[in-house]
């Protein structure tokens, strides 16, 4: 992995780094070889061939099929580079590894705010341990926001009333800027913050000092409590057998079968459609009698029971 700053990029600060500037690299150098060759014929050209004053002497010749062949092939090839190159950086940096550690990441006019495993929550500073993969769940709560670490080369936008996420992995311990690269209101500029990457028995210091001990929930907790008070718990057991509903022991991760043949895969944005728009996915073999929850549940309430059946495994 090359690490080292360049005039163009900081120094790389994450595993997908390395090779997210190889792609950058490589579009920059190909299309700068590319530029000089084009523009250095064509001034080759009009000084060899200019006007002299005799009339007539212009080459008939119009095509080269030999030529044309070269000029089609060879950037045909080096754009197929360019995307396969693309691709690939692209699937390693939205597969998230199994074993990642998950942080929940909420955006909103104008900060950043994080809740860890063990109902830990910090503003404006994101703290990861180093040499381990970090999942980000996110949200908005009003405008759409981006997450951006140039240091990490990852971005992505946050929404309101939908998750999205990304990984990433920093093997060093350091600190890392972190902005909102998406236009959100009058104080974008300064919606930034800081990654703090610290060596893991540090993270689990700081872990333990900053769980909410007594007052606060973590979002499992919370998630457990809501089941039994929104009344989710009347439908939906979670010993593993059917009710009015499908239980919710051992479903995140699994494909379902919907009314209607189709299939769904039991994610974070599934359960949160079917808690506010329950009649839209319904699972094949149950009535479509489930209320929506749309306004009877905080953001936080849906992320919560989203931990909270994400808990139920098997
Ligand atoms: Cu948040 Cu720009």
């Amino acid at each position: 992995m090359d690490t080292t700053a360049s005039i163009f990029m900081p120094p790389g600060g994450s595993t997908i780094a390395g090779e997210i500037d190889a792609v950058f690299n490589y579009i920059l150098y190909a299309s700068t070889i590319v530029f000089a060759i084009v523009v250095f014929s064509m001034i080759f050209f009009i000084a060899k061939y200019r006007r002299r004053g005799k009339a007539g002497l212009t080459s008939s010749m119009d095509h080269n099929i030999g030529l044309e062949i070269i000029w089609t092939v060879i950037p045909t090839i080096l754009v197929a580079i360019a995307f396969f190159m693309g691709f690939n950086a692209y699937l390693k940096l939205f597969v998230v590894p199994k074993d990642a550690l998950e942080v929940k990441v909420t955006a909103q006019k104008w900060f950043w705010s994080f809740e860890y495993p063990e109902g830990a929550t910090s503003i404006n500073e994101l703290v990861v341990p180093s040499g381990k993969a970090v999942k980000l769940l996110m949200s908005s709560k009003d405008v759409i926001h981006s997450f951006f670490v140039p240091d990490f080369r990852i971005k992505q936008d946050v929404l309101p009333n939908r998750y999205s996420m990304i990984w990433f992995e920093a093997p060093n311990v350091g600190e890392h800027n972190l902005f909102c690269a998406e236009y959100c209101g009058t104080k974008h500029s300064e919606m930034i913050g800081k990654v703090k990457v610290l060596p893991e028995r540090e993270y689990n210091d700081w872990l333990e000092a900053n769980s909410t001990v007594g007052e606060g929930m973590s979002l499992e907790d919370l998630g457990a409590k809501l089941y039994v008070s929104r009344a989710c718990v009347t439908c939906h057991n979670i010993d593993g057998k059917a009710g009015n509903g499908p239980s919710f022991r051992g479903i995140f991760g699994e494909p379902v079968k919907l009314v209607g043949g189709s299939q769904a895969m039991v994610d974070e944005n599934y359960i949160r459609k079917s808690i506010l728009v329950p009649q839209a996915d319904v699972v094949a073999g149950y009535q479509n009698i489930m209320p929506t929850y749309q306004g009877l549940l905080k953001e936080r309430d849906v992320d919560a029971l989203v931990a909270y059946i994400k808990s139920l495994k098997k």
